[in-house]
């Protein structure tokens, strides 16, 4: 059947992994189609005959294998590791799958359990049995089994066991099934799950002077991957207070008061997850009852009983499985270096851990009994991949060009004495600072007209102006403030990008306290004051003419009636220097792009006013879409982003790119050199065994980290019409890396993608509004 109304055949996401290419649905479905893919690859138009499962694009991909690759040939290739262990079957291996019926029906799940279990001759010991679905490693002598129990009450109850499929080791429902034992085997290991994450409280850090307790732990995903099925494993860290929840209330109350005691405990308590000591057992805290005192009761199956004896008495609790999520403590910024030193782990100690972890499931006599009785293991070294380096670029800064150091991707050296491509003069402006940061705000305007010179940045005395830091000074000045540095900084910003679009440049006076290092700090704030006026620093050669790249990210703002923020930015000239920007705020329940439409259409004829023609190619950037969105963002987005394409003319058809980007990712690959354990160097990319085998997608690693290890970032191609071969499209990926102009992060982060999450983070963290439209052209918001 032809795909469904509205389904664009985008390379999206799957419900489950693909299964393998059965006889069973080749005969079932049978359809032509051109593939884009061959015809882009190796030049020809073919036209295949293909089947498909439910996305017709699909097997596309695994028909074509034949013909044409995914994969891009060029750089240096190097030998890496990946943080990812294959499962292993033992040959012919079979997963039975069974449905079970009961006569007459159980409500109770833990009951079917019970009555079905008592048949362990006849099923045995190895059996996983969800309430729905019993899973089996051998065949049960019959199709179907009919079994007799009783229940505590005497009722006799008749079990049905029918056998209803065999399934092989890379079905999809086997990696649920593999999901399933291995959260079993991770309990046998004694480890405690906290939201998606498993933590081994027997093993904790204990950070006595913040009251903080790190439990180590791990993030496992077992998915089919391009090449195996695998368990890929990264560590994870749990931070705990280990203070009581009374001690902390009791702390609060003596902070705040009792007047907004009730309120303030509210904000900061729900949603956190507590350990209760007694049982290590992990709960969410989702409300507090106010009017509840321990001598209130609750039924506890015929009897009422208060909590105060509960607690006395009972020392099982009901299980917390099923929690999920929790949110985050905020921390001070001082914390949260002191935990980053605990938590911030070398490529060799990440490394080391992970093969230690796989080390003590083999270890574990129970756990390897229990795989054993499924005919499953794991390999006993992290998968070995080939990546390849990409060439470090050449910068362009005016009529200057420099390489840089390819290990650091660092450039600040380089262009060191150079002038910026262009930047627009600063001739009238104003520093406002308090009486106490009189010296500080002294020295930064005079070393700032200092370091502006060499960079061609020109600089004229601003009028300086003091205020006093009090709440109803600054209201003089600038705009109303309450309490703390957070409040006034949002104030500052929603006055200067709502009401009064001006840029403006916050400077927290710390930062200026090192006087060795004025120099470099006010560097930067000049390069970001220039970036903010329309400047543009510097460039790098992108071959591809009239090319519009579009970074679309989005951010939920959890103040203000949950509303979403979406922000869009596109590139509006050749050389990637200047950008549209805009953000949408979006009720619940509205798509993000129903709003951006509007945008794109405005950045196209942005780029039409800048340009003298429309761009000719456009690649969309997409952040911020969880795996299980990701079919309907594509499906859905990809339309809305051709009908704002149209919107511009009925015959205006440019080549259509849409990238799916996820940057916080559990994947980290190693670099192995001379038995050191390594990041691998900024411009390693890799396409093969870790990739999906139904997505086109790709992890670059764009950044040099000095402490800890590095992440890559994944890019998952979901739409693609731009004829671009898999080597161009990572290398135009890497090439945009270079161009992002908050100074500080170098390539750290990166992209218009990562433009439009600077946005969308400051609409919704500090201004909730939409920016005022004078501000579309600049990039106000670095
Ligand atoms: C809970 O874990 C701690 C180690 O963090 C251990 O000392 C304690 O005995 C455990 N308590 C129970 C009830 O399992
Ligand atoms: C609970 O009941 C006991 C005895 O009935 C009483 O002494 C105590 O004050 C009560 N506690 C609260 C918090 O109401
Ligand atoms: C990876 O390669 C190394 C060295 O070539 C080898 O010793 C190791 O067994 C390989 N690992 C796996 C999982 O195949
Ligand atoms: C765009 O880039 C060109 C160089 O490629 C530059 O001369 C121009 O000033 C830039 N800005 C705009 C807004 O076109």
């Amino acid at each position: 059947p032809p795909p469904a109304e509205g389904d664009l055949g985008g390379r999206g996401r799957q419900k489950g992994a693909p299964g393998p290419f059965s006889a069973e649905s080749k005969a079932k479905y049978k359809s032509t189609c051109i593939c884009f893919l061959c015809q882009m690859i190796c030049g020809h138009s073919l036209i295949f005959f293909f089947f498909f499962l439910e996305d017709y694009q699909v097997l596309c991909k695994i028909v074509c294998l034949h013909m044409c690759t995914f994969s891009g040939t060029t750089g240096t290739p190097i030998q890496l590791t990946a943080n990812c262990f294959r499962i292993l079957s033992r040959p012919q291996w079979v997963l039975y799958q069974y449905h079970v019926d009961f006569k007459p029906q159980m409500e109770s799940r833990r009951l079917r359990s019970a009555l079905l279990f008592q048949h362990e001759t006849t099923i045995g010991s190895a059996r996983t049995y969800d309430g729905a679905v019993l899973f089996l490693p051998h065949r049960l002598h019959n199709k179907e089994t009919v079994l007799h129990s009783m229940t505590r009450n005497g009722e006799n109850v008749q079990i049905t066991v029918t056998l209803t499929n065999e399934l092989p080791p890379t079905s999809p429902v086997c990696i649920q099934f593999y999901n399933i034992m291995f959260r079993r085997i991770l309990r046998i290991l004694n480890m405690q799950q906290i939201g998606r994450n498993y933590y081994n409280p027997s093993d904790p850090l204990n950070i006595p002077q913040h009251k903080l307790t790190i439990w180590p732990g791990f993030a496992t995903t077992i998915l089919q991957y391009e090449s195996a099925i695998m368990m890929c494993i990264d560590v994870s860290h749990r931070v705990l207070r280990s203070e009581t929840v009374l001690d902390f209330m009791a702390s609060l109350r003596q902070q705040c008061g009792n007047q907004r005691f009730t309120e303030i405990c509210a904000k900061e308590l729900i949603g956190l997850i507590i350990l209760t000591k007694y049982n290590n057992k992990t709960y969410r805290i989702d409300d507090i009852a106010w009017n509840h005192t321990p001598n209130n009761t609750f039924k506890r199956g015929e009897t009422d009983i208060s909590f105060k004896n509960y607690f006395k008495t009972v020392s099982v609790v009901p299980s917390t499985r099923g929690n999920s999520g929790g949110k985050p403590f905020s921390f001070k910024e001082m914390i949260m270096k002191d935990l980053s030193t605990h938590t911030r782990l070398t490529p060799d100690k990440r490394e080391e851990r992970l093969s230690r972890f796989v080390g003590n499931i083999q270890k574990d006599a129970e756990a390897q009994a229990e795989l054993d009785k499924w005919g499953l293991s794991f390999d006993k070294q992290l998968l070995n991949v080939t990546g390849r380096i990409l060439r470090g670029e050449t910068i362009f800064q005016g009529s200057r060009s420099y390489e840089y150091n390819p290990m650091t991707a660092d450039w600040a050296r380089e262009m060191r004495g150079l002038a910026l491509m262009q930047s627009p003069p600063l001739s009238n402006w104003l520093v406002l600072h308090t009486r106490r940061n009189y010296n500080e705000a002294q020295s930064l305007v005079q070393t700032l007209s200092k370091v502006s010179g060499p960079l061609g940045f020109r600089i004229q005395r601003p009028v300086v102006i003091e205020y006093d830091d009090h709440q109803e000074s600054l209201l003089r000045v600038v705009v109303i403030l309450s309490s703390n540095r957070k409040d006034k900084y949002d104030s500052v910003k929603k006055y200067l990008c709502v009401d009064c679009p001006t840029p403006s440049q916050c400077v927290v006076s710390r930062t200026l306290s090192r006087p060795q290092a004025l120099m470099a700090i006010a560097t930067k704030i000049a390069l970001q004051m220039a970036c903010k006026m329309g400047g543009e620093l510097w460039t790098v050669d992108i071959p591809l003419k009239q090319l519009m790249i579009v970074g679309i990210d989005c951010y939920h703002d959890t103040t203000a009636g949950k509303r979403s923020i979406g922000a869009l930015v596109a590139s509006l000239n050749q050389s990637m220097s200047r950008w549209f920007s805009k953000c949408v705020l979006q009720h619940r329940g509205q798509e993000i792009m129903d709003g951006l439409k509007m945008a794109l259409t405005a950045a196209l004829k942005d780029y039409l006013k800048f340009n003298k023609c429309l761009p000719s190619r456009i690649i969309v950037y997409r952040d911020g879409v969880g795996d299980g969105q990701l079919h309907g963002v594509v499906n859905y987005e990809v339309s809305q982003i051709m009908d704002s394409i149209k919107s511009i003319g009925q015959d205006y058809e440019p080549k259509l790119s849409v990238v799916v980007v996820k940057k916080r990712i559990s994947s980290r690959f190693f670099y192995h050199n001379n038995g050191n354990v390594l990041n691998p160097p900024p411009g390693t990319v890799i396409d093969t065994d870790v990739t999906r085998p139904e997505w086109y997608d790709f992890y670059i690693v764009s950044q040099a980290v000095q402490l800890g290890s590095v992440s890559p970032t994944h890019y998952n191609v979901v739409y693609d019409t731009s004829g671009l071969k898999p080597d161009h499209m990572q290398r135009l990926t890497y090439k945009l890396c270079h161009m992002y102009y908050n100074w500080q992060c170098w390539t750290h982060f990166i992209y218009s993608w990562f433009y439009a999450h600077k946005l969308a983070f400051l609409v919704g963290q500090s201004i909730h509004r939409e920016p005022n439209v004078e501000l579309d052209d600049y990039l106000f918001y670095l």
